[in-house]
């Protein structure tokens, strides 16, 4: 990597991704609380996702070494589910429309592979996240829990689907043994 501009990218995105996981650990937590046994299961797999993500995002900066201060968009609050997902929501929906569309915009102008790789793929995934979240969010509004209960994730690249198993992850061509099923 060559480039401060996008070491400074993967550097708040691992940040962001890394306080993710934390909340959505949390609001796991409420979620059962609540009664949400699925919502629970999606924020718990969901977590992971980021988990996967952060960790991506860590060894794309691999070749650049040191200790940096690290500013990410970071959302704080426990409220009840609904304003949980709430957040989870445009939480993704700012990754995917704001904070990955522009690293990989500078990724690409400034020809880091790697780094247009990590975000691509964690971009992907939110997109879905946010879906899922929806989902949720309009279940719990009703007074219910969400209906879909298993969550794989592709421990590669983050892949999230609440569908059966793919052959092959449409995100990083990672085959079936390597998604781990909540
Ligand atoms: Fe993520
Ligand atoms: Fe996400
Ligand atoms: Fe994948």
């Amino acid at each position: 990597m060559k480039n401060n501009m996008t070491a400074a990218n993967l550097r708040s995105a691992y940040g962001g991704e890394s306080m993710a996981y934390q909340r959505y650990k949390v609001w796991s937590k409420k979620a059962m609380d609540e009664g949400f046994k699925n919502v629970y299961r999606l924020f718990n797999a969901i977590a992971y996702a980021e988990e996967v993500h952060a960790s991506n995002h860590f060894k794309a900066h691999k070749d650049l070494e040191g200790d940096f201060l690290v500013p990410s968009m970071a959302g704080f609050g426990i409220g009840n589910t609904s304003l949980n997902l709430d957040k989870a929501i445009s939480g993704e929906l700012f990754e995917v429309n704001e904070m990955y569309a522009t690293y990989i915009k500078v990724a690409e102008f400034q020809q880091e592979e790697g780094a247009k790789k990590t975000f691509t793929w964690a971009r992907e995934a939110e997109k879905i996240h946010a879906d899922l979240y929806k989902e949720a969010k309009l279940a719990v509004d009703s007074g219910k829990d969400v209906s879909f209960n298993e969550v794989h994730i592709c421990s590669v690249c983050g892949y999230t689907t609440v569908g059966p198993i793919p052959d092959k992850c449409p995100v990083c061509g990672a085959d079936t043994t390597r998604f781990v099923t909540f």
